[in-house]
């Protein structure tokens, strides 16, 4: 059996799954799924990413429109922008794609979405539903991330799963989500931990989001660990027509022969958060129109 977690391919499923529902539904008269993206400046990976996620609504039938920003756009037009959207009637979700320029507060951003359009899951309201037995909207990589354990059936019943990345919106809320389950020890270590390997040596489970290519080594894994990359790092290569690779966190090349169950990078987390935007954005919908 492969040890790969084929991130493209369960994507695929889930999207499928996706494109009936729409389809029954506009086949009954209902409008198509909308959904916004502010992209705000030229920053190039996220142009990239952009691309990828009006293609994905594209192919399941959701309706969605970049809204593309100037660089130097202030904090209160971005605002307005927000509020705007919030209000209007045939917007079912947005995002605000991240980074944002320096004068930009996100955090002043993500409080102006309205929760109950948050696809992308970053609001309080969203991330502290993933503690509360009526779940909102979650956020996307954490959902992609869950998903994937499910439907490789990765075994955490009473294992040791260590996380590394403790952000708010991706490695913390992985970490929450797991605890959640009440039947997984989870350890959570970040780019500061001491000596990660004495931690990361026991665990089952590695995941791992803090956007430092090869922090995970063969020496700091046990046989038979499973792993799952959510690292995403542009790395020079001269062998590439673009002069760069994106690799994860973790060395694959090692640690494969190692490994249980690995995620590759590109191919494994990333098209599951696109996925689980397009899950977020298909369920917003469906409540809002009864379906
Ligand atoms: N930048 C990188 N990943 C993401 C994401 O999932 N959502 C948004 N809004 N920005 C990002």
């Amino acid at each position: 059996m492969s040890k790969i977690i084929d991130g493209i391919k369960i994507s695929k499923e889930i999207k499928a799954e996706i494109r009936k529902k729409i389809s029954i539904a506009t086949k009954k008269g209902f409008r198509s799924p909308s959904l916004k993206i502010v992209l705000v400046g030229g920053h190039g990976p996220s142009k990239i990413y952009v691309n990828a996620k009006l293609k994905a609504c594209e192919s399941v039938g959701i309706d969605a429109e970049l809204i593309s920003l100037s660089d130097n756009i202030l904090q209160e037009e971005l605002t307005e922008l927000i509020k705007k959207l919030n209000k209007d009637n045939d917007v079912d979700g947005f995002i605000v794609q991240l980074p944002l320029p320096e004068n930009i507060s996100i955090q002043k951003v993500i409080e102006n979405i309205d929760s109950s359009k948050d696809v992308d899951g970053f609001t309080n309201d969203n991330i502290g539903s993933i503690t509360s037995k009526n779940k909102k909207l979650l956020p996307a990589t954490g959902l992609g991330v869950m998903t994937l354990i499910k439907r490789y059936s990765i075994d955490v019943e009473s294992k040791k799963c260590v996380v590394i990345g403790s952000s708010r919106n991706v490695g913390g809320a992985i970490a929450q989500m797991l605890v959640q389950r009440e039947d997984v020890t989870v350890t959570v270590c970040n780019s500061k931990t001491k000596d990660l390997k004495s931690i990361t040596i026991d665990a089952d489970l590695i995941i791992s989001a803090v956007g430092i290519p090869n922090l995970v080594t063969e020496d700091m894994v046990k046989d038979g660990v499973s792993i799952i990359d959510v690292g995403i790092s542009r790395v020079k290569d001269s062998s590439k027509r673009s002069g760069f690779k994106i690799v994860g966190d973790v060395d694959f090349d090692s640690i494969y022969k190692k490994a249980n169950l690995i995620t590759p990078v590109p191919g494994g987390v990333g098209p599951m958060t696109i996925v689980s935007l397009l899950q977020n954005t298909l369920k917003v919908y469906c409540e809002k129109f009864k379906i």
